[in-house]
């Protein structure tokens, strides 16, 4: 986990259109708020840079000390329409007049608009339906339910495995995490896990053998029967390369699928509503998933996740039985309608898959300095990741990633925390309506923060 000190220390004063920095970091009188928290919640919820976030528009984050951050975090992939844009502010505003904030599984008729919204978007919109609920996790768990009940009907319990990848992330809940592939995640779950498989992830950087057989050999090596397979979920990309499957690769998994019926689910929690230059990072490949499951930027704001899968499927659990609580709770309702017209209207998923493209070189060019140890840049559209590694070698090096991280949030460029393997990925995500002059901004204010870090280190 990463640690950022407390201890305010003077940084470089900053002001620009998109960035202004003017106090020590973290600010003085915001260590107040840390020691409250500190006493009052688990330590779990800390490792980020510590800002308070005050307010949040577009693509700038403010405190209420005068600093303002150029942000790249765009909420852990969430504000994809913006931070706090006008038409979500609105929408929620007028649904607060209106008078309704919550229904239960009562329908209100903006629940209706979203679905039809979000089918339309589905591969097959006459064939597929959408189930609202409120997390990513959420929505994973209920793949994973819906995928083996189907396998169960059709048949029977010898079907029964369920399919996911090394290094995969679904969500922190029990089934989320079985299907999860990363060790460290996992340690607390003993004995549960028997029908839940992984198999090496395509990544191309360190599992170098790309090729479909590797996922053949290492069900043959677990003994598992692909006929005894239930459901296949995979991140469309995995969160800590990025890492994108390889296109053949995706299509020989969707026949692979189709052969055996095995439900195949992209898990687009953190990939949909064109982060990565398509409205679904799925289309990248051609393939159409039975289930895809969605969350973060569906909203670009309020807790809400949807599942959105094929009619069978998902008409498997009869009235009443297949719900939460807050499902389709109306103010996330409207703030979904609102943030997916804006993604459309202003046609952000090209805006990210042309941005993408300038900054997928920049970095790429920016990371080609310092080879030995920014390890690879990967990614498409608006979600990149830079790998640190320990010289000379693809081990993971997390302490020069919370460096060179730290040392852009102090230049006011704000990133969340850095991912995956000890931490040792820069993940960059700006919001989907970044302007390609922020872009820049951002670009050259990265270049800074990676020169200066390394440019010590080579000092010393
Ligand atoms: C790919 C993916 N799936 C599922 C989740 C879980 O979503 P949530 O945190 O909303 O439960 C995440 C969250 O980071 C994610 O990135």
């Amino acid at each position: 986990m990463a640690k950022y000190s407390l201890e305010p220390v003077e940084v470089k004063k900053i002001n620009t259109k998109y960035r202004t920095i003017q106090t020590k970091l973290p600010v003085p009188e915001s260590l107040a708020i840390f020691k409250a928290l500190e006493e009052s919640e688990p330590v779990s919820m800390m490792g980020q840079p510590p800002i308070i976030w005050d307010k949040a528009e577009d693509f700038s984050v403010y405190d209420k000390w005068g600093n303002k951050w150029l942000d790249w975090s765009s909420c852990v992939l969430v504000a994809n329409a913006g931070h706090g844009i006008k038409e979500v502010k609105e929408a929620l505003i007028a649904e607060i007049e209106q008078g309704l904030m919550g229904t239960y599984v009562f329908i209100h008729e903006k629940r209706a608009e979203l679905t039809k919204a979000l089918q339309a978007l589905a591969p097959d919109p006459n064939n597929y339906t959408v189930f609202l609920l409120s997390t990513g996790s959420e929505a994973t768990e209920n793949c994973i339910k819906l995928a083996r009940t189907y396998a169960l009907e059709k048949h029977g319990s010898e079907k029964k495995y369920f399919l996911t990848f090394t290094g995969a992330f679904h969500g922190r809940t029990l089934g989320a995490q079985l299907a999860g592939g990363i060790p460290a995640l996992k340690t607390w779950i003993q004995g549960e896990g028997d029908n839940f498989i992984q198999v090496p992830f395509p990544d191309g950087y360190r599992q170098t053998d790309i090729s479909f057989d590797v996922l053949l050999d290492s069900l043959k090596e677990q003994n598992i029967k692909p006929e005894d397979i239930a459901g296949m979920m995979t991140e469309s990309y995995q969160g800590a390369g990025p890492n994108f499957l390889p296109y053949e690769y995706a299509q020989k998994l969707e026949k692979f699928c189709k052969k055996y019926d095995i439900v195949s689910i992209y898990d687009e929690v953190q990939a949909g509503f064109g982060r990565s230059g398509k409205m679904f990072t799925y289309e990248h490949y051609d393939v159409t998933p039975d289930l895809i499951a969605c969350g973060k930027g569906i909203s670009s704001s309020l807790p809400l996740s949807a599942v959105i899968g094929r009619k069978d499927i998902m008409a498997l659990y009869g009235p009443g039985s297949m719900t939460s609580t807050h499902s389709a709770s109306p103010l996330p309702v409207a703030a979904s309608l609102a943030s997916l017209k804006v993604i459309q209207e202003n046609n952000l998923v090209d805006n990210a898959a042309g941005l993408g493209e300038i900054l997928f070189s920049e970095l790429e060019r920016i990371q080609m300095k310092y080879p030995d140890v920014l390890g690879v840049t990967m990614g498409k559209g608006l979600v990149m990741g830079i790998q640190c590694v320990i010289s000379g070698t693809k081990e993971p090096d997390g302490e020069l990633a919370q460096k060179i991280n730290e040392k852009a949030f102090h230049k006011g460029l704000l990133m969340f925390a850095p991912v995956g393997l000890v931490g040792s990925c820069l993940k960059i995500a700006p919001p989907l309506c970044t302007t390609i002059e922020a872009l820049l901004e951002g670009i050259q204010t990265f270049e800074e923060a990676v020169d200066e870090v390394l440019g010590r280190k080579t000092l010393e």
